[in-house]
């Protein structure tokens, strides 16, 4: 029996269980109502409505254009669909870095105006005042460390990050002050394999890699690459599990030929 065979709501602390006993977690993005409905009722453990909705849902390049008003606004739509999988809720940039105070009332409106179960927030030593704040306030914290898109114009490239011991000590330093400032959770993206099995190893809670190896306590894909919608992007730690964009491409494509040739509707599709 798995540690949530049993129970009705997936919780920070069934996480923290599942981790206990080698359970991997599985988790992936959701912005939307119907999408999130067909992944709770699959029995995903959590869903992120990650702030990855700029590029997927709203066709940014980066992240750092979406807004709290519309991160509230998918985190509604998915909330709604969701009965056992735990809904996490990216902090935007620029609605947490600059003081606790300003970060602890945007994870409040995602809260109260979302109804969701947690934040997530990208950074290391400089956000552990923030997360303390928002955690003294109730509200569970997860962190993420190694590729952290809201910092894109920083970095350069989205390449694989912490590959030299340097960036990679700062890493591990940077997971431990998450975890003692109060995260129940971490995400690690896009770094070695090794650093990410060291990490989940040092950490007692649970760690949730995409691109950061099989070693880590769980998995995170975002929903459109996981399901091929997205297309020319290719990283090697992603699996695709269907070729949405060439079936959703064909079914239209039938549609269009339907339509222009009076195939459609028929007469058992008509008043
Ligand atoms: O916004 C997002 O989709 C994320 C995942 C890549 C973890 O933060």
């Amino acid at each position: 029996m798995s540690v949530q065979g049993e129970i009705k709501r997936i919780t920070t602390h069934t996480l923290q269980s599942m981790k206990q006993h080698g359970e991997k977690i599985s988790m992936l993005t959701a912005y939307d109502f119907s999408m999130a409905r067909i992944f709770d009722e699959a029995g995903i453990d959590v869903l992120l409505v990650g702030d990855s909705a700029s590029n997927v849902m709203a066709g940014h390049e980066t992240t750092l254009p979406i807004t709290l008003d519309q991160m509230i606004y998918h985190a509604q739509s998915v909330i709604r669909a969701c009965h056992r999988s735990l809904v996490i809720v990216d902090l935007p940039f620029g609605s947490y870095q600059g003081n606790s105070k300003e970060a602890l009332n945007s994870a409040i409106r995602i809260m109260k105006e979302a109804g969701a179960h947690g934040i997530k927030l990208e950074g290391g030593e400089e956000v552990c005042d923030s997360i303390k704040r928002i955690v003294g306030a109730g509200v569970p914290v997860m962190g993420h460390l190694g590729l952290t898109p809201q910092s894109i114009y920083k970095f350069g490239t989205y390449s694989v990050r912490a590959k030299e011991e340097e960036e990679a000590e700062i890493l591990i330093n940077n997971a431990h002050l998450l975890q003692s400032s109060g995260c129940f959770s971490l995400v690690l993206e896009k770094i070695p394999a090794a650093l990410g099995a060291e990490v989940a190893s040092q950490l007692k809670i649970p760690v949730i890699g995409i691109g950061a190896g099989r070693h880590v306590d769980g998995q995170v894909l975002v929903m459109h690459d996981m399901l091929g919608i997205t297309k020319n992007f290719s990283p090697r730690f992603l699996r695709r599990y269907l070729d949405l964009y060439t079936g959703i491409s064909d079914a239209t494509k039938q549609y269009i030929s339907d339509v222009k040739s009076r195939d459609f509707p028929n007469e058992n599709e008509q008043y």
